[in-house]
């Protein structure tokens, strides 16, 4: 059987688990990331190598009426070298953005702040970050890491937000502890940005079913919306979407106390949709080098995506055979 056959057949979390598995090898990386091969394929879901390459796709998002979050990519650090160049890249992406009159609105991993190193370290590179964003009246979103950093993320979460108001963190609906999660949060003032979970998770603390990381989304988020807590519905969900809208419309939310978010490159067309319906809609865009943890994150949420990786990998091939 082709590897192409496997992955249709295999069931969605067998490959979900695979790709989750493979976006943590190191070597896979070192070679995904020198192969010019992979440029096309994942030139779809990140925008840019480096900051001067992902600017203009930033400026045309905004420019379309959608809004940005950057995201510079990197985690999982290992020194504390490589964790103070995150930071540096993170001062620089904010000036960049506020210097041209940009939405300073940024998401990053703790992971890639050193919290894997030590805690102490990670917070403090944080907080060089959050006051960073603080200077030009932005917002940073501390995105969510696998289960196991739970905890140490709402704990900086909590030391920022006490310092600064424009930090959010994000819930996922796949974790059974959400929902005391979101209820502390909402009750601290802080915000949401409610999504289902990137990561393979053991069932003693997540739900393993899509259907139950959905129903416990639907109830998250409406809980969420009823609260008046700004919530950032990240989901590129159609149903999850209609039922926001339901319940929006049901109980009266003006437009400016909630908004969609989505990833770059995914469902372009729910993104226009409900911009012209007039909603707001955040993008999140990441760029950097580091792009292959991300990158197999996208591949493990929708099989297809293999598919039009193989493609696009297959094309490139047959044109560089060509031209030789
Ligand atoms: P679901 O996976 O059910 O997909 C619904 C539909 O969306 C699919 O049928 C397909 O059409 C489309 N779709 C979804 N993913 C796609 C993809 N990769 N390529 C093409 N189409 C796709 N996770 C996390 O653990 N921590 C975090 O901090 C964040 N942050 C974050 C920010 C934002 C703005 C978004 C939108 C998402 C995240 N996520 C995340 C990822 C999130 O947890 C989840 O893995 C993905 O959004 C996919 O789930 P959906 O809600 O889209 O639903």
């Amino acid at each position: 059987m082709s590897f192409r056959e496997t992955v249709r057949v295999l069931p969605h979390r067998t490959m979900r688990s695979l790709f989750i598995s493979l976006s943590h090898r190191r070597s896979l990386a070192r070679l995904a990331v020198r192969s010019p091969l992979t440029r096309p394929v994942v030139a779809r879901f990140v925008a840019g190598e480096t900051l001067d390459a992902a600017l203009p796709a930033i400026v045309a998002l905004q420019n379309a009426g959608l809004r940005t979050t950057v995201d510079v990519l990197g985690e999982s650090v290992t020194s504390p070298e490589l964790a103070a160049a995150a930071v540096e890249r993170y001062l620089a992406t904010v000036a960049a953005l506020s210097a041209r009159g940009l939405d300073a609105n940024v998401s990053l991993k703790l992971t890639q702040m050193g919290l894997e190193i030590d805690r102490d370290l990670c917070r403090n590179n944080v907080m060089r970050v959050v006051e960073a964003v603080e200077t030009v009246n932005g917002f940073v979103r501390f995105d969510m890491e696998d289960h196991t950093k739970t905890d140490a993320t709402l704990d900086i979460w909590r030391a920022a937000h006490d310092r600064y108001a424009q930090v959010g963190v994000v819930i996922q609906s796949a974790l059974r502890r959400s929902s005391a999660d979101v209820d502390a949060i909402t009750a601290a003032g802080g915000r949401v940005r409610l999504c289902k979970g990137a990561y393979d998770e053991p069932s003693g603390v997540a739900y393993r079913t899509k259907q139950a990381v959905d129903a416990n989304y639907a109830r998250l988020m409406e809980r969420l919306l009823l609260a008046d807590a700004h919530p950032a519905l990240a989901t590129h969900d159609p149903r999850l979407i209609a039922r926001a809208i339901q319940i929006v419309e049901r109980e009266g939310i003006a437009r400016d106390r909630f908004e969609f978010q989505m990833l770059y490159g995914v469902r372009r067309d729910l993104q226009r949709m409900l911009i012209d319906r007039g909603y707001r809609v955040r993008i999140y865009v990441p760029y950097g080098m580091e792009w292959y943890p991300y990158f197999m994150r996208r591949l493990a949420e929708r099989p297809a995506n293999v598919g039009f990786m193989l493609r696009a990998v297959l094309h490139e091939e047959a044109r560089r055979l060509r031209g030789r």
